[in-house]
């Protein structure tokens, strides 16, 4: 295995998983969210990483991409189903994990049902195992439990400075040739829902990502670019540029870069029956022994 690869990518994991455990401690009522992932950023920055995407807490019906605007006041309540999604980079090499809190237990068995999921492959990730098994028994152990998986979403390969490569990982079981190498790096994360078991995009974006960027007109615009071409490629949050060029100018600036293509946008991913949903991820290196690089404790 490439050294690099491995140091990186495992010191990467590690951060990945201390950072989601610390911002699991700040989750209590009345706190405000976006303290929560300031909090969590500021964490994998003081010990040497970089976000490898922008620290997200999606609520209740919202399974992914909701990340606060600067001024979004927002607060955490007791009945909510809170998912929280850390990335870590170090040196290109990522860490990506997430996991479910319900404060008052409402939700106890949906936010066991991605738990439990994600637990019963954790031992598939070996060569050969071809991916659509992995998501076949996602599937079983969700549908067991009484709920469905969410089957529009799926895990993802890890690459260098890419949050999102091949082989995608699905939720749901795939007769497809797709099989696991040794050495894969790979994010695995089931989602669960009382809902449909789908989800749509909706609402504004706050997630970023450059994909090619175009010259543009506006000296703002210009800018603003100048900035994002230091996320290296990775996603971005709306809210760094705001504490930076101040809200107006961050929405003129983002609104420019989309239309002439610069920027690709993630809304939030709601679940189409508005259903709640869970989830759970862990980062691994696919091998006979495979390496959960973002498992701290029994999360
Ligand atoms: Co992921």
């Amino acid at each position: 295995m490439d050294d690099d690869f491995k140091k990186n990518a495992l010191a990467a994991g590690k951060l990945a998983g201390e950072a989601l455990l610390y911002g699991k401690t700040l989750i209590k009522p009345d706190v405000k969210i976006v303290d929560i992932l300031d909090s969590v950023e500021s964490f994998i920055q003081e010990k040497g990483g970089f976000p490898a995407f922008p620290s997200q807490i999606s609520v209740n019906t919202i399974a992914a991409h909701q990340c606060s605007a600067l001024d979004d006041d927002s607060i955490v309540k007791e009945s909510d189903v809170i998912k929280l999604d850390v990335g870590v980079h170090i040196n290109g090499y990522i860490g990506d994990n997430a996991l479910t809190v319900n404060l008052n237990n409402e939700y106890k068995e949906l936010v066991e049902a991605s738990k439990k999921a994600l637990k019963n492959v954790s031992t598939m990730f070996t060569p050969g195992t071809p991916v659509g098994e992995i998501g076949g028994v996602i599937q079983d152990t969700i549908i067991d439990m009484g709920f469905s998986p969410v089957k529009n979403l799926s895990g993802h390969g890890l690459g260098y400075f890419n949050i999102h490569t091949c082989p995608s990982i699905p939720n749901v079981r795939l007769d497809n040739s797709n099989v696991l190498e040794e050495n894969m790096h790979v994010a695995c994360e089931p989602f669960a829902t009382n809902g449909k078991g789908a989800i749509a995009e909706g609402g504004s974006p706050t997630v970023f990502t450059l994909q090619v960027p175009r010259p543009v007109r506006s000296p703002i615009a210009r800018e603003v670019l100048q900035k994002i071409k230091t996320y290296d490629g990775l996603p971005f949050a709306s809210r760094w540029l705001e504490r930076e060029f101040g809200a107006g100018k961050t929405r003129l600036a983002l609104m420019e870069l989309q239309k002439n293509g610069s920027l690709i946008a993630h809304p939030p991913l709601r679940e189409i029956g508005k259903g709640m949903v869970s989830q759970h991820e862990h980062s691994f290196i696919v091998g006979d022994k495979p390496i959960i690089t973002t498992k701290i404790d029994d999360e």
